[in-house]
């Protein structure tokens, strides 16, 4: 099957005060296949958010390789690293990083405004999605108006815009009561397996981790099947 996402023997360390070296990740390898849903669970300090960073190409390991379909990301140009970022990830956060003054439809345009310009196909594109999560009747409001579910509910959408083959989501739920996490949970598992994306998301609820086809553990940097 083919791979996405692949971690060969990836290490993360940071020089921290005192001359001591922390080590983030430790010696990871593991890989994602295409259209696949990962959960990814750990304690605070555990590493999870340094993975993704590292999967989107937004940080570099320290030793190991990082490949995004089949291309070493330490091999590109930090431009072609951008791109290929843009085009071929998607991200959901646990604040949601809307634009507070746009409206929801603007919101989910992002991405193709960063890419140069929304056309109609991308008008287009953004309001099935916004039927898609839910939100067809918000379109033209302030994003600002919504409720915390609604706003991840945007951002869905916007992650989903350029159909990315792999969507990355760093406590999706974590700023939702349960029924709103539980509802967005089902929602990014549903259109990611719709869209054929694979889907890595970092939660601390195990009834939301057993949701995916596969389950990881990080403890300390070491990352294991859960
Ligand atoms: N830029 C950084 N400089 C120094 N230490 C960092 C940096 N980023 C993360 N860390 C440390 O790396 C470890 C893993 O962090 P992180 O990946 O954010 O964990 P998690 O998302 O599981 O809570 C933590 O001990 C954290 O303090
Ligand atoms: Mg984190």
């Amino acid at each position: 099957m083919e791979e996405v996402l692949a971690f060969h023997n990836v290490s993360k360390s940071y020089g921290i005060a005192g001359g001591a070296t922390l080590h983030a990740l430790r010696d990871v390898s593991v890989s994602i296949a295409a259209g696949r849903t990962v959960s990814l669970i750990g304690r605070s300090g555990s590493g999870k958010s340094t993975f993704l960073h590292l999967a989107a190409g937004i940080d570099a390991p320290s030793s190991g390789a990082v490949r995004l379909l089949g291309r070493d990301l330490a091999r590109l140009s930090d431009r072609e690293r951008t791109l290929s970022r843009r085009r071929d990830v998607g991200l959901v956060f646990q604040f949601f990083h809307l634009l507070p003054h746009l409206s929801v439809e603007e919101n989910v345009l992002v991405p193709a405004l960063i890419a140069g310009g929304s056309g109609a196909g991308d008008r287009a594109r953004a309001a099935e999605l916004l039927d898609r999560v839910g939100l067809a009747g918000r379109a033209r409001d302030p994003v600002s108006q919504l409720s915390g579910g609604e706003m991840q509910r945007v951002a869905i959408a916007r992650a989903l815009l350029r159909r990315p083959r792999l969507l990355l989501a760093d406590e999706p739920t974590g700023n939702l009561d349960e029924e709103n996490g539980q509802r967005v949970m089902d929602l990014l598992l549903r259109l990611g397996r719709e869209e054929g994306s694979a889907l890595l998301y970092v939660t601390h609820s195990r009834e939301l981790a057993a949701l995916a086809d596969a389950r990881w553990r990080l403890h300390g940097g070491v990352l294991e099947p859960a």
